[in-house]
């Protein structure tokens, strides 16, 4: 029996040389398969032996048995947690290697410019507040001030919306309806903007049909012109560039009084091109009748509004030479920032 009996050392060896718990596996099948593992036959030998016999080879197997099972779980636990030496050399860090990129986006310059201007405006103390896209022709113009032959009104540079009601309904021209729904909705003193689309008849490289503006709205007790210029000059320089150079000038509006325009110097795609002055912004103090269209007294409060457009301002910032390559979807464009 001894000479036949296997060589118990050969599984200690495989044991230890297995290189997975695959591996592992099968020597232990190959051992305590029920069936006709090597020990499992050893053990059911051991009835044939005599009783001195059966009882030293009991003492052997079961000595064999614990060594080879230790030495299973041993192995398997090395396998599954790896040393540091087997980390440092199977798991290394290859710096050579080429790895597929990582592509992140990030939003579209005019959403993203948009989040600025909240939060600059929310610093400053303005509430954010969002007005509808299809307007009451009310609400555009007729509450604004804005009289019945105003060429704003034409067809030429508004989109009407059919309507089965009697009331004209309009994609707003200009955030301006929102001053209403505000100031409506408000008890003074307040300041607030009002941030998204307008649509209006027009295409071109500093035009597009659809455009961003966030209009601006302060309301107080002595809130002057001087307080409006150093709330926009602020807010542009921390959008634009604290180097931004301005150009204030008179301008028209029927619903401020009196109404400024501001521009703001533009690069062009060349730098060394001779920059431009682009018109961002339109302003004012808030006209009296618009006041009173909203149940609010002009002869106890006072305050200012404005208009800005979104993508002149990011054509300024980015120094993007076409308004209309910011609608195009072109990732070429976004990619660049
Ligand atoms: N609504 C005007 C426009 O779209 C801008 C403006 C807003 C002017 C507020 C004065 C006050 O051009």
């Amino acid at each position: 029996m001894a000479e036949s009996s296997p060589s118990w050392a050969d599984f200690l060896e495989q044991i230890a040389q297995a290189k997975n718990t695959d591996q592992l596996d099968a020597l232990e099948q190959t051992v305590f398969g029920r069936k006709d593992g090597t020990m499992t036959l050893a053990m059911k030998e051991l009835k044939d032996l005599d009783d001195a016999k059966r009882q030293s080879q009991a003492k052997e197997l079961n000595e064999q048995k614990r060594k080879i099972n230790d030495a299973l779980s041993d192995k398997r636990a090395t396998l599954l947690s790896p040393s540091g030496d087997a980390l440092a050399k199977d798991d290394r860090l290859d710096v050579t290697l080429d790895l597929p990129h990582k592509e992140q986006g990030h939003l579209h310059l005019v959403p993203e410019f948009i989040a600025q201007v909240e939060e600059i405006f929310g610093r400053m103390g303005f509430d954010v507040m969002y007005s509808p896209e299809i307007e009451s022709e009310d609400l555009n113009f007729t509450q604004l001030n804005i009289p019945e032959d105003h060429p704003a009104r034409d067809t030429q540079d508004t989109f009407w919306v059919k309507t089965k009601g009697k009331e004209k309904k309009v994609l707003r021209t200009h955030t301006s309806p929102g001053q209403v729904r505000y100031m409506r909705s408000h008890i003074p003193p307040f300041r607030a903007i009002f941030p998204g689309k307008v649509y209006r008849k027009d295409a071109d490289a500093t035009h597009s049909p659809m455009f961003h503006q966030f209009e601006g709205l302060m309301i107080g007790k002595n809130v002057t012109l001087a307080n409006m210029k150093a709330v926009m000059e602020t807010a542009v320089r921390e959008l634009i560039s604290q180097d931004a150079t301005f150009r204030w000038r008179t301008g028209f509006f029927p619903f401020t009084e009196p109404s400024l325009e501001m521009d703001v110097r533009w690069q062009g795609d060349d730098k060394t091109k001779e920059g431009e002055w682009l018109e961002v912004v339109g302003c004012g103090m808030t006209h009296p009748n618009v006041l009173r269209n909203c149940d609010i007294d002009p002869e106890e409060w006072q305050g200012f509004a404005f208009g800005f457009g979104v993508e002149r301002m990011v054509m300024i910032k980015h120094q993007i030479p076409d308004l209309r390559s910011l609608f195009q979807g072109d990732l070429r464009l976004l990619r660049q920032f």
